[in-house]
């Protein structure tokens, strides 16, 4: 695997719906960092399970994810609560795990030559593909506040569904993200903790900004 030196490197982990792709996202903009939602490629292999369960082979999903761009997550069908929930599901499983190990990590160090380094946000990224990352971050809110966040923003996305469905679904979702034996969401002792439950999304960012610009003596 070709590594780049000298590049930064953010991990973040979080529970569904803490904020942290939007702050990720912006993280990435401002330290010119490549981004990957790395939830996405997971709601990608879920979105093909739940569009032809019968094709949903090994070999299938491995020659999918050899060709899989950038661009191919950002798909709003991956977006429904019901592809949130099979990816839940599906991301248990060891072998899809490690199907999707290296493209991930081939972008978090490897990230095309315009930018400066790679901002990745997922589950298991301060700890397993990214574990040497120069910031690390575990992003979290309380569950009411996650759901009413997930639940405005399906239904900007016009989708029927329910406050109380997307916070039984969240809920769910924790349990079994934060519970399963393969690659579970935990905070690591070397990750900072940032609680986005009273703080807006501008807040947030000048938080992590902060944090950054201090140790890289900006
Ligand atoms: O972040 P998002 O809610 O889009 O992720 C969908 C699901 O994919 C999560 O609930 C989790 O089970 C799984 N996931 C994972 N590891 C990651 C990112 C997401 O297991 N790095």
């Amino acid at each position: 695997m070709i590594k780049r030196n000298n590049i930064l490197k953010i991990a973040i982990d979080s529970p569904a719906a803490a904020g942290a792709g939007t702050l990720a996202k912006a993280i990435a903009k401002h330290y010119k960092l490549f981004y990957l939602d790395t939830g996405k490629i997971y709601r990608f292999i879920a979105y093909l399970k739940l569009k032809s369960p019968n094709k949903f082979k090994n070999k299938i999903i491995k020659s999918k994810i050899k060709s899989l761009k950038p661009k191919d997550l950002s798909n709003k069908k991956l977006l429904s609560d019901e592809v949130g929930t099979e990816a839940s599901t599906i991301s248990k499983n060891l072998n899809i795990r490690k199907m999707v190990y290296l493209f991930q990590v081939n972008l978090a160090y490897n990230p095309p030559k315009k930018y400066n380094g790679s901002c990745l946000d997922g589950r298991d990224i301060t700890y397993k593909i990214v574990p040497d990352a120069d910031f690390k971050f575990y992003i979290t809110a309380n569950l009411r506040t996650r759901a009413l966040r997930r639940f405005k923003e399906l239904k900007v996305l016009k989708k029927k569904i329910t406050y109380s469905e997307v916070l039984k679904s969240i809920k769910k979702r924790d349990k079994s993200d934060f519970n399963r034996k393969i690659s579970p969401l935990k905070k690591t002792k070397d990750s900072l903790l940032i609680n986005t439950t009273n703080l807006n999304k501008r807040a947030c960012f000048l938080k992590i900004k902060k944090i950054i610009d201090r140790k890289l003596n900006i």
